[in-house]
């Protein structure tokens, strides 16, 4: 059975780039962004860990820690970090699991048979501060991911956690946000006192409040 939103997400203690890691002790109350890579000196793959390691004062300013998981050795990880510091103009920051007997790609899933029998497809997991799955997200091996989409995304994640709201279709920082179908009018007047727009009795917009 796969993942769900919801769900608890397994804890395990592995090797890294950065020594061993407890994950839900590593994690303290940070939210967290586990992100799986088919393999080492994969084009692909060079350039979504290049991309993360250049945005990833992003992710800490938004209380996230980033970890890469990839099925080959620490002796690899390490040669190929060398690569990715030279051609994606980064330095790498962040840990990558050497996942070699495939325990945290099963745990979560990221094996899917009908696409690699062996390899991992390109998954995410967004973690909250309670350890529970956020988000999750597949790509296949060809298509790299688009990490400032994660980050809108935790954006809404971590709006949406602390007030009653939902964002709409392309919805970024400072845009209006919609407020939760559950909250009536006149408590959304309480709520949202920087203005209510009624679009239709289901559809109602409030400015994103200040964090
Ligand atoms: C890559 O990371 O470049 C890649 C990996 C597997 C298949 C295709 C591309």
């Amino acid at each position: 059975m796969s993942l769900r939103l919801g769900d608890a997400a397994p804890n395990f203690t592995v090797s890294t780039t950065e020594g061993t890691i407890d994950f839900h002790q590593w994690l303290g109350n940070s939210w967290g962004v586990l992100f799986s890579h088919p393999a080492d000196y994969t084009p692909v793959c060079t350039t979504e860990l290049g991309a993360v390691a250049r945005i990833k004062a992003e992710f800490e300013k938004r209380n996230v820690k980033v970890l890469a998981v990839s099925v080959d050795s620490l002796d690899s990880h390490h040669g190929w970090i060398k690569d990715i510091n030279e051609t994606q103009s980064c330095s790498m920051n962040f840990p990558i699991i050497a996942d070699e007997k495939r325990e945290v790609a099963n745990a979560y899933g990221m094996i899917h048979p009908n696409a690699d029998t062996t390899a991992t497809v390109r998954s995410v997991f967004v973690i909250g501060p309670d350890k529970k799955i956020k988000l999750t997200l597949t790509y296949p091996a060809s298509t790299g991911r688009n990490f400032l989409e994660i980050l809108r995304v935790i954006d809404s994640l971590q709006l949406t956690s602390q007030h009653k709201l939902a964002t709409p279709a392309d919805w970024e920082q400072g845009n209006d946000c919609i407020i939760a179908p559950a909250v009536s009018d006149a408590d959304a007047e309480r709520l949202f006192p920087q203005g209510v727009r009624k679009v239709k009795s289901y559809l109602r917009y409030t400015p994103q409040p200040k964090a």
